[in-house]
């Protein structure tokens, strides 16, 4: 499993994360589940009316975090836009859940990846390892 496989299949099997934005000079941060690896990209999803979106849009630097089975995660990047249909579609197939809320064509969904990524794993017993993406 390569770098960005690792970081997938361990926010995957987080099933939540927290993903930190900017607004002005002030920290926000709440729950995210979506997550998608996709022509060797990693996805998040979320609708373009969201505060969430909109603070990205303006300041593109983000933080997640997870914690799993004694480890945590931070993956801290830049998010771009992505609003090519097939990877909407991917996603929906992915978590069919969302599909009662968005579709690849309501002008809302919104798909996001990473570019100049670290991705660190911690534990109070291992050392950290750091991985690019
Ligand atoms: C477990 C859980 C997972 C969630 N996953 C997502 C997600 O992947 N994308 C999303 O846009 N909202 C998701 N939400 C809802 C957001 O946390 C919520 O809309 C939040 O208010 C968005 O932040 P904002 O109000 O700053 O825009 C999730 C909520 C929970 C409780």
């Amino acid at each position: 499993m390569n770098g960005i496989e690792k970081v997938y299949q361990f926010l995957d099997e987080a099933s939540i994360y927290y993903l930190a934005t900017i607004e002005g000079d002030k920290p926000r941060v709440r729950p995210f589940g979506t997550i998608l690896l996709h022509n060797g990209k990693l996805y998040i999803q979320t609708g373009k009316i969201k505060p969430v979106s909109k603070q990205i849009a303006l300041n593109p630097k983000v933080e997640i975090c997870a914690f799993k089975n004694g480890q945590w995660l931070r993956v801290a990047g830049e998010l771009v836009n992505d609003d090519n249909r097939e990877v909407k579609v991917a996603m929906l197939e992915k978590m069919p859940s969302l599909k009662p809320l968005y579709n690849p064509d309501d002008g809302n969904m919104q798909m996001l990846y990473f570019k100049n990524a670290t991705a660190t794993f911690s534990s109070f017993t291992e050392p950290s390892q750091t991985i690019n993406f």
